[in-house]
């Protein structure tokens, strides 16, 4: 039996980061296994992507739904479907309600082009260069109820140079986030990390096992 964590992305677009996973979780020692696609937009190049790499897809047109309730209740039972363990949003640029994050809480990965809690939300790399900025880049948290907050799992740091645009520092980061994810997916699905108090914390692989997973617990 597979000891492998499965994972259902979520995409809304070009799914760059989605590819970044599925490679990832080709190695025969990744602690995750990409059981489904699912993106809420038809038109998203992603799913094309998804099917070339052989991994199921589904797609959940959120504009077929009177409610976003009722797109929720669809996509959570695509995950279930898939049995799904873990979801990680990739470019998925639809907000969730509070039931639905709080269903998968602490279950559900998503990454962000910009060094939360700096720049929340759209056009991250514009803003960036405005504010004069010399760190940049990404971060990949759990997902809370507000846009782009969360426990951070981790983070990785791209430095502005003199003469950047939006674009190039859009580049850059972009290749930063697709060594992050992969990373930061393997810390979670193999359990090196858990949330406690809201905050991330890293176990060293000699550390007694979380509470968790305590023999108390298990009985
Ligand atoms: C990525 O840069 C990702 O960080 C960002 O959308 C892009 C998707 O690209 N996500 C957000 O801004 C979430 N707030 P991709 O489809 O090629 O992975």
């Amino acid at each position: 039996m597979s000891m492998k964590k499965r994972v259902g992305i979520l995409i809304s677009g070009r799914g760059s980061n989605m590819v970044s996973l599925i490679e990832a979780a080709r190695a025969p020692e990744y602690p995750a296994e990409i059981a489904v696609v699912i993106s809420n937009r038809p038109s998203a190049g992603g799913i094309a992507l998804a099917q070339q790499a052989g991994i199921a897809t589904v797609v959940i047109d959120h504009k077929d739904f009177a409610t976003r309730m009722a797109f929720e209740a669809k996509l959570h039972q695509a995950l279930l479907d898939a049995k799904v363990d873990l979801i990680c949003n990739a470019g998925f640029m639809r907000m969730l309600t509070g039931g639905f994050v709080d269903r998968w809480k602490n279950r559900q990965l998503n990454i962000h082009p910009s060094l939360l809690p700096s720049f929340p939300g759209l056009d991250t790399h514009e803003r960036a260069l405005r504010d004069g900025v010399r760190i940049h880049g990404c971060t990949v948290h759990f997902v809370r109820l507000e846009m782009d907050t969360g426990p951070i799992i981790a983070q990785a740091a791209v430095a502005v140079l003199a003469g950047d645009t939006p674009e190039s520092l859009a580049q850059r980061v972009l290749a930063a986030e697709h060594k992050l994810y992969p990373h930061a997916l393997s810390l979670v699905a193999s359990g090196a990390v858990t949330v406690e108090d809201e905050e991330v914390t890293r176990h060293h692989p000699d550390d007694p096992p979380p509470p968790l997973f305590s023999p108390a617990l298990r009985r």
